[in-house]
């Protein structure tokens, strides 16, 4: 684990990234070259989408046979990136791959989806990374709308195109929500496209177990841990955690801080105005360390697919997680579930966006551009969002094809406060992120509140926040 751990670190922090970076800002000599052995290339399995994957390369055969029609939008290899290799994410990207293939017959999709990439993408994005820095970019690759890929990040190391035309000429100004663009925003310019709207701060209660206890799922944190104490009583973990890599439980810590702070002081966290130092942060982490006690004994051996496994087959009661579980649980034919808000999380909508991006010297820039229209397509958004879980970016997506789920979070995104999540890259910089859920994976192992302190606190001086 703690291998693991600072290997990670040191590949975020001081490898290719952060070397191109500083040599970008000028402000350090490159550090060490990524480092080969943590970016397993040669297990990044780069598969032709296959051709029953794209069901809509049938479909125009009849009408008007591609081949002799003058050139049709874009063609040739298009090859995209992206962790999603689960179910209702397979569902949800085939159903933008479909819609590329129907305005775009004669582009041949490269599915470069890496498996094992759950979470903040892991494997994936260090593949990625490898790629990007020997400037062999995919044509798109799956990344979170901000700082993810904003601040130390790609758009820093001078890697991306901006997409100020595309935006434009798409109209996306008028359809994507402000907030998102200003999201996808850094020095003036968009330099993502985003696909959805997740919300992070959801709990997802199985039925089973609360009709054994005669209870409901809990509404605030108190409430959290009566039920608790009584499922425990059955020998059954409340809540399931995934921390065999980092971020799983830095989320749910996310919805403590949110419930303990509130959200405006939670978002001040990111703007300045509240210091890391503040006695909620320890609370949040005293919180936590008790609620480690109700949680899936092994959960440092547990991985994400494990914990949606695990709640269907009835191994515990509630899962805290963004709202791609509904996509995966729907996929198993799993629906004996509920949802509601993160205990104290009420009428706060913690959000991340999925986004792709164009970097620059793609082999087919033409290829990438369709891409990315389709992206940000009412089509392409309707054809990916009612399986992943997640509800459309844009404002004018045709409700009817969405789930009584979809509905309640859109009616949620109109009303609530919208604070961005820090593990799915809204809410900071790479740097800050990596370091948030690291603290946290280190604390989950020793629940040492005031060494967790410490550490973001440092981290949040690195990334110029306030402690
Ligand atoms: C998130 C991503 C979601 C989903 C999830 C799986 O970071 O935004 O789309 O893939 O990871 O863990």
């Amino acid at each position: 684990m703690e291998h693991r751990i600072i290997n990670r670190r040191e590949f975020l922090k001081i490898g290719a990234i952060g070397a191109a970076a500083a040599a970008v800002a000028g402000c350090a000599a490159p550090a060490a070259p990524a480092p080969a052995t943590e970016a397993p290339a040669a297990e990044a399995p780069a598969t032709e989408a296959p051709a029953t994957e794209a069901p809509a390369a049938e479909a125009p055969a009849t009408e008007a046979p591609a081949a002799e029609a003058p050139a049709e939008g874009a063609s040739g290899k298009l090859e995209i990136f992206s962790w999603w290799t689960s179910g209702g994410e397979v569902e949800a990207l085939n159903g933008l791959f479909k819609v590329m293939q129907e305005r775009n017959p004669n582009v041949e999709i490269v599915n470069a989806a890496i498996t094992g990439g759950t979470m903040s993408g892991g494997d994936m994005k260090a593949v990625l990374q490898t790629r990007m820095m020997g400037g062999d970019p995919p044509e798109s690759f799956q990344i979170h709308l901000g700082g993810e890929l904003l601040v130390g990040s790609y758009v820093d190391a001078g890697l991306m195109e901006p997409l100020d035309t595309l935006y434009t000429d798409q109209g996306w100004d008028k359809v994507f929500p402000p907030l998102l663009i200003e999201i996808a925003s850094k020095d003036g310019h968009p330099w993502s496209v985003p696909v959805n709207i997740h919300r992070a701060n959801v709990l997802w209660a199985s039925n089973k177990p609360f009709e054994e206890i005669g209870a409901t799922p809990p509404k605030t944190w108190d409430e959290f841990f009566v039920v608790a104490e009584q499922l425990k009583a059955k020998g059954m973990p409340a809540i399931l955690l995934a921390e065999s890599n980092p971020g799983f439980t830095a989320q749910v810590w996310e919805t403590m801080l949110i419930s303990i702070m509130g959200a405006e002081k939670f978002r001040g966290l990111f703007t300045g105005d509240t210091s890391w130092s503040d006695p909620d942060i320890t609370a949040g982490l005293e919180m936590l360390a008790k609620m480690l006690d109700y949680a899936n004994p092994d959960y440092l051996a547990t991985s994400w697919a494990d914990v949606n496994d695990l709640l269907i087959a009835g191994k515990a009661a509630m899962m805290i997680q963004g709202d791609w579980t509904p996509g995966v649980l729907w996929s198993k034919d799993f629906t004996e579930f509920t949802w509601q808000p993160a205990p104290g999380n009420e009428n706060v909508y913690q959000m991340l966006s999925d986004s792709f991006p164009l970097p620059k010297g793609v082999k087919n820039p033409e290829a990438a551009k369709a891409w990315l229209e389709v992206c940000g397509s009412k089509e392409g958004q309707d054809a990916f969002n009612p399986a992943k879980g997640s509800i459309p970016a844009r404002t004018d997506a045709d409700v009817s094809l969405y789930t009584d789920y979809h509905k309640w979070a859109m009616e949620h995104w109109k009303t609530d406060t919208i604070i961005p999540s820090v593990v799915h890259g809204a809410a900071a910089g790479l740097a800050f992120m990596t370091d948030f859920m690291n603290a946290v994976n280190v604390f989950v192992t020793n629940k040492n509140v005031e060494e967790t302190q410490a550490a973001l606190v440092q981290a949040a001086t690195d990334a110029g926040y306030k402690v």
